[in-house]
């Protein structure tokens, strides 16, 4: 029998359920699924060539030097551990740059990448509101969420062809010349997700210019700093080319992908500013928003991260770090160039090429809707239905899987 309260009704009763998450509702479809052949290509995680989760090395070595040094589990500041930021601003800009050097950097812990754009869209609303933000169209799907729920008004500019698979670096500028003096534009900082698609630099400096032209401010989105190109530094060059142009731009950063830490939720927000005033008083504001949101951040990510960048051996270049981020972006080059030529050798007629032109986790196939339909209900290869691929989650033996379910999906959905 019910029980008094089950059976009265609920002052929640008039809740909608929430339509499930398009990317986190792909793992949840792929762990329901039996078919030994099933394949996670929905969520951006490193798996391993035996399709399992990896932790790297130097994260366990920062671990035991934790274990070791016995620290405490005090609150830290609402700013974050001190040592992480300003390692965290260091490796966006560069050891020494001169705008750390001037104090004209606002940087502070929050939750990974998502907590940090959080954080920053909740300034934006605070601080400047009425200013729409600039997504790429299309755009890592929780951008939109994020804006929305802070009350941030979000556009559209032009980012990617889908005749060529490539940038769509006229439309781009366009949209930056249209858009309303002083607008902000989100920019994912390297390998862009879904598409895979970057700009070269010197496509870069041509946006920087745009965009300097208009007044305009870049949010930029940094979540795969060295995972894309296995090169802290050559991740980092469109910020660093913002910064070297004296332009201002807040920029998120995450720790989930490059040191493989997604469930510690380390990131941090930065606004690298022409004023070291304007940075102080940027930083409290940012403080008292972290306040009212979560206080402060979690410690144990915080730590490890500062262990890993500011130890030369673990950093340093050749350092072991590098060496594990160059064998991650590394396993997804080989199974991107594998793949290429799989589908080459199934249909010669098609080009294939996109598929090792794109950086990063992401390849954007170009499959439709229906064609992602036939991917998942006969092939059991499971994706967003933007036609999106985790080549992340993809082995070199699985790779003659996927390439007959794309040939397939393509020729008869
Ligand atoms: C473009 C982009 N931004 C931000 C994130 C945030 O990830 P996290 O919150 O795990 O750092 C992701 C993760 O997939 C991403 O792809």
């Amino acid at each position: 029998m019910a029980s008094a309260a089950a059976s009265k009704a609920s002052f929640l009763g008039g809740v909608e359920p929430s339509p499930p998450d398009p990317i986190l509702g792909v793992s949840v479809a792929f762990r329901a699924c039996d078919d030994p052949n099933k394949l996670n290509l929905g969520v951006g995680a490193y798996r391993t060539e035996e399709l399992q989760p990896y932790v790297l090395e130097v994260v366990r070595e920062a671990e035991r030097r934790m274990i070791a040094a016995g620290h405490d589990k005090e609150y830290l500041p609402m700013q974050g551990l001190a040592e992480f930021c300003g390692a965290t601003a260091e490796l966006l800009l560069g050891k020494g740059h001169p705008a750390i050097a001037e104090k004209r950097v606002a940087t502070i812990q929050s939750l990974s990448g998502t907590g940090s754009l959080r954080v920053g869209a909740a300034f934006i609303a605070k601080f400047l509101p009425g200013k729409a933000v600039y997504l790429p169209s299309p755009t890592w799907g929780n951008h939109k969420n994020i804006l929305a729920d802070s009350g941030v008004e979000w556009r559209e500019y032009a980012y990617y062809d889908a005749s060529t698979v490539g940038l769509d670096l006229a439309g781009f500028l366009k949209s930056i010349d249209d858009a309303q003096e002083g607008s902000i534009f989100m920019l994912h900082g390297c390998a862009h997700n879904p598409t895979g698609v970057d700009p070269t630099l010197a496509e870069w400096r041509q946006i920087a210019d745009a965009m300097q032209k208009k007044n305009h401010v870049a949010f930029f989105d940094v979540a795969y700093q060295g995972f894309a190109s296995g090169s802290l530094v050559e991740d980092a060059a469109a910020p660093r080319l913002f910064a070297e142009m004296g332009m201002e731009f807040f920029c998120a950063q995450s720790y989930s992908k490059n040191l493989g830490l997604y469930a510690e939720r380390i990131g941090a927000l930065n606004a690298v500013l022409n004023d070291a005033t304007a940075a102080t008083n940027t930083l409290s504001q940012m403080n008292r928003i972290a306040r009212a949101m979560y206080s402060n951040p979690p410690v144990h990510g915080a730590r490890i991260a500062a262990t890993v960048i500011n130890d030369p051996e673990l950093f340093q270049a050749r350092s072991r770090w590098n060496d594990e981020m160059g064998t991650m972006a590394g396993r997804i080059k080989t199974v991107r160039r594998e793949l290429f030529e799989e589908l080459t050798r199934l249909n010669p007629d098609k080009d294939w090429s996109f598929v090792t032109r794109q950086i990063g986790m992401f390849s954007f196939t170009g499959l439709s809707p229906a064609q992602v339909e036939r991917m998942t209900g006969t092939h059991k290869i499971f994706m967003t239905k933007d036609g999106r691929i985790s080549l992340a989650g993809l082995s070199s033996a699985k790779v003659k899987y996927l390439a007959n379910a794309i040939d397939d999906s393509f020729r008869n959905a």
